[in-house]
């Protein structure tokens, strides 16, 4: 019996599809770094069961109506936005993400970039390298203190949770702001549910780790940078497309919020031209919120459990909802 043909956008280490070699023949963009061409990709997805793709694959409606033999197209990664997964459903193709796996790993990250903005971190380290340290001064690179200050997470998700948790250890207060509440969460993080804007005019920090949709689409904008304090930290581990990208330089720019730490933006790869770069209170990450060897391991292997568990009949494990 032919096996079914599976597509990887990109190079995954092979020991990690091994256990599946014996089950589908595979074939993937032999690059790790590189996305896949878009005419590749859609001569790939031509022949191709089942579809294993990365947060930079746009999977649109032209690809998918393209996949005439698709069944599931399975994302690595928890977001889904880069996926149509209304024409996907219309045709009866199961889309997977990989959510739980990347949890703690996420919520470090966002955690790390925080305290690398608000204790100037990567300024700090460019300063040595820049061989600017004459002598040691009682401001010098004086940043705002984490501990005891207020956290307001915006989107009390999983990952929210797991920031939230940290925030517990560093003894901060903990606000958030969710499409619906999570009595569980207040009970055992000890988190207060509050509307957006009153999260925005409270929080030292303000944490966006909320999914990227229509509804989200730019909810960081002007007005809301205006309610935050002036000495307000913006950081931001979903989605690019959540913040008003303008909005957000200009209120760095003009020092109406102090800082800002950012591991997504809105048209990703950026480059060193991008604006954010120029900033001295913004630190810029290349979207590496879930980028642990073990993690991405899992994440991968999930997928491909994912693909397995449509195409052998026994369900996926994690299909989007
Ligand atoms: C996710 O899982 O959505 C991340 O952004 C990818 O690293």
């Amino acid at each position: 019996m032919e096996k079914d043909r599976i597509f990887i956008t990109r190079k995954i280490p092979e020991h990690l599809l091994e256990p599946y070699t014996d089950m589908f023949d595979f074939s993937m963009w032999e690059n790790e770094e590189e996305p896949v061409p878009k005419d590749v990709l859609f001569q790939e997805a031509e022949q191709a069961d089942g579809l294993i793709c990365m947060v930079s694959e746009k999977v649109d409606k032209a690809l998918i109506e393209h996949g005439k033999r698709l069944k599931v197209i399975a994302n690595v990664a928890v977001g889904y936005d880069n996926i149509d997964v209304e024409e996907a459903t219309k045709r009866g193709i199961i889309v997977t993400n990989t959510p739980d796996v990347l949890t703690e790993t996420t919520a470090d990250l966002g955690f790390a970039l925080l305290m690398a903005t608000a204790r100037r971190i990567i300024e700090a380290n460019k300063f040595i390298a820049e061989n600017r340290w004459r002598e040691w001064g009682p401001f010098l690179l004086a940043g705002a203190d984490i501990h005891h200050k207020t956290i307001g997470i915006v989107g009390m998700g999983r990952i929210g949770e797991a920031i939230a948790r940290r925030a517990n250890g560093f003894s901060m207060s903990v606000l958030y702001h969710n499409r619906s509440r999570r009595p569980e969460a207040e009970k055992y993080i000890g988190a207060q549910y509050v509307s957006f804007e009153e999260l925005l005019e409270r929080s030292d920090f303000v944490v966006s780790v909320v999914p990227y949709s229509k509804e989200s689409h730019e909810m960081f904008d002007k007005q809301a940078f205006a309610k935050m304090k002036k000495s307000a930290i913006f950081i931001n581990i979903s989605r690019g497309g959540v913040v008003d990208e303008q909005a957000l330089y200009d209120a760095l720019k003009n020092k109406e919020i102090a800082a800002a730490g950012l591991d997504v933006f809105a048209k990703e790869p950026i480059g060193s031209d991008s604006p954010f770069m120029a900033l001295d209170n913004c630190v810029c990450l290349p979207h590496i919120g879930s980028a642990s060897v073990e993690t991405r391991e899992k994440m991968i292997t999930l997928a491909l459990e994912n693909v397995k568990g449509t195409l052998c009949g026994e369900g996926p494990l994690t299909p989007v909802k």
